[in-house]
This record gives C-alpha cells, structure tokens and sequence, in this order.
C-alpha cells in the first residue's frame, strides 16, 4: 500500500487473534503496519507481530525487488513490533539499526541480536537517506519508555509507533473513532501527560500523514485526529452524557439502572449503559473516558462490591481516570456496603465529583426508592 511515491506500507493484518496484547479483545482482528522508504538509502521502519509475519515478510521481499536494505528504525520494542527484527537482521546482515539507547538494552533483554553497530540516535537527531531527512522524535511512554516517532521532512509523513492507532483489522478511517477510543484508553490511557508532551513537540509541524504501527493511515482532517488526541490524553470528556456501568445478580440492581436509564434520556441527556459481568472491562473502560458523568450500581457481596466491578474500577483507576463526576446506586439485602466500598476505591483519584445522592435498595426497587433515583437524576441534569 503506497503511503507516497516512495514510502510503501508492507504490514499486513489478521484475524486469527482473540486478544490484543494478551489482554484486549481483538473482535475485528488487527493490523500491524510496517514501512519502507524508497530513497538512496533504503530505511524499513519496524517490524511486525509472529501472527503476520510470513505475509510481512513477503511484502518486504518484494517491495525491495532484490534492492538492498539499508536502515532499519526501530520506533518501538514491545514484540508486536519487534517480533521479526531477528529476520530483518538475518536477511541483510548488514543493515545498520538505527534506534536510541533506551531501545539497545530492551533489544538485549528480548532477543540474541548484535548491536555493536547500531545508530544511536536522541531528540531531534536526523538521518539523510537521499531526497527524506528523517527526524527522530522521542516519545516516552507513549507507549513504553523507550518510543520514538521520526518525522519525514520531504514527504511531511509522521511514524507515530502506537500512537493514533487503533483496534481492527481494516484500513478505512471510516469507523476509526471508536476502536481508536478503546485503543488509546487502555494502552496508553495512564500517560495522557506524556501524550500532551509529544502533541506540544508536534504543534507546529505540518503533517500530511500520520503511520502509525496499527490501523489505517490517516491522511486526511489530521486536525481532527489530533484534536481527539488532546482531549483523550488531557482527560476531558468527549460527550456530555452520563454512562451506566451496572452488575447484578438477579436483575434487582439492573432493573434500577435501567429505570434510571430511562429518566435521563427523558430528560434528553445521552445515556450509555453496560453490565459490566457481561462486557469487558476495556470496552467500558472507553465507555466511561468517553462520557463526562459515571454511575455505578452494584449488589453487595461479601461486605463488599460485586467482584467483576470491583475489577472494572481497578482498570479504570490504573488508566489515571480523572476530571469526571461519579454516583452510585447499591444494593444490600441485610448491611449494604457496595456504594461505600465503590467510593473508596477512587480516594486516589484526581478530580473526581461524587454525585451527593446515592439510591441505596434493599433487595429490589420498591416505591420508596422513588425519591432518591429522581435526585439522582436530577442532580446529572444540573
Ligand atoms: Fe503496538 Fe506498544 O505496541
């Protein structure tokens, strides 16, 4: 897939993965782009996952048509990237990798490669393979510590390793927004200042696309992009609206979220709504970045949440979550304890509202929890 006249995506994408990252699941599968820059000098730029490999491979071979590589930049470690450095290297032994020093140890630690010869490069440092001046750019913790984006100064093309890519096999922009969401949320959602750093480093570079490790390339209303970039990373809501995240055992606690549910739409506020046993904990993860107000509703159990909760507000506070407003609805047939317990569980957290009415039930909704979920809907109306 040709990116300019000289710059040539050889990725390739698969569907035959259940989770990303061992960890998220990849329902649309996934798509691992890697780059070669056709010049005097012939740059590839990373690697692919073992899952695409043999397809990378190929592409490469016969993109380079017998040509010689010449450089290969290694913007990022983590093996869905580096997984085939060791076949870049045994193809053309004499390439010259071209990282920073943070990466030569990372590389050391993963795989039996020599680095003797590699070009170390910093901030800002450049690499001349012709008519491209590349332009290295660190970006630490955007993903992992060692990162680093390089700016093409000819083609005015951005290598943003992880960063702006997304969940999903297909290369359309089309429905970017919520994979990239779910993506940007849980891989890199606790670094939002890191991210505000590379987006300041990047405020005045003219970027006619931007290549990113995963997913389409996005080379048209790059504004756009970097805009849902900086509010993601500065932890602002995209939609003011209210997100229900509700466990329940018998239906009790649920048929109160949804009543709940049912009065804010009234009220024409926007509403989205997920049992969090029967959903995973990334997606809602998004859910919750994505709207400005978050209920939690959970039974008690044990003198404490309904565990599945309790696992979900532990990866939302691990994403650094922040800057929104919480409520609470509980459920205790003898001693609730789920809202107190929910609560304290952001004691941590920055900038978090709680909501001053909680509907506390006993066992199931009965008319004289009316009152308190009107409150409750009401106080999201203010
Ligand atoms: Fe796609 Fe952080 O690796």
């Amino acid at each position: 897939m040709k990116i300019s006249d000289s710059i040539i995506n050889i990725g390739a994408k698969t569907f035959d993965i259940d989770l990303f990252e061992g960890q998220y699941p990849a329902h649309n599968g996934m798509r691992y782009n890697s780059y070669i820059v056709l010049d005097d000098k012939i740059t590839l730029f990373d690697g692919v996952d073992k899952l695409v490999v043999d397809e990378w491979k190929a592409n490469l071979l016969s993109n380079l048509n017998g040509k010689n590589l010449d450089y290969f930049v290694i913007s990022h470690l983590e093996p869905d990237h580096s997984f085939s450095i060791g076949e870049v290297v045994k193809l053309f032994p004499n390439v010259k990798i071209v990282t920073n020093q943070k990466s030569i140890t990372l590389i050391k630690q993963f795989y039996d490669i020599d680095v003797t010869d590699a070009v170390i490069v910093t901030d800002g440092s450049t690499l001349n393979t012709g008519k491209h001046t590349l332009k290295f750019i660190t970006a630490p913790m955007v993903h992992w510590p060692e990162v680093m984006m390089t700016y093409d100064e000819y083609d005015k093309v951005l290598f943003s390793a992880d960063a702006f890519g997304r969940l999903g096999a297909e290369d359309t922009l089309d429905d970017w927004l919520d994979e990239a969401r779910e993506y940007y949320t849980n891989i890199v959602g606790k670094y939002g200042v890191q991210v505000q750093n590379i987006l300041k480093k990047l405020a005045n570079t003219q970027i006619n696309a931007i290549c990113s490790l995963h997913g389409p390339i996005i080379n048209e209303n790059i504004g756009y992009y970097v805009d849902i970039y900086n509010t993601w990373s500065s932890y602002k809501a995209e939609v003011n609206g209210v997100f229900i995240a509700y466990a329940s055992v018998y239906g009790n606690t649920e048929k109160v979220a949804y009543m709940l549910k049912d009065m804010l739409e009234a009220k024409g506020i926007e509403v989205c709504i997920s049992d969090v046993a029967r959903s995973h904990s990334s997606e809602n993860v998004a859910k919750a970045f994505k709207y400005s107000s978050m209920i939690l509703a959970s039974p008690t159990i044990d003198g404490d949440m309904f565990p599945i909760m309790k696992d979900f507000i532990h990866h939302l506070i691990s994403k650094n979550y922040q800057n929104r407003q919480i409520g609470f609805i509980e459920n205790g047939s003898w001693a609730s304890q789920s809202a107190k317990q929910m609560k304290l569980l952001f004691e941590n957290s920055k900038n978090i509202a709680f909501l001053e009415n909680v509907v506390s039930i006993k066992s199931a909704y009965n008319d004289t929890n009316y009152p308190a979920l009107c409150a409750l809907a009401d106080e999201l109306t203010k």
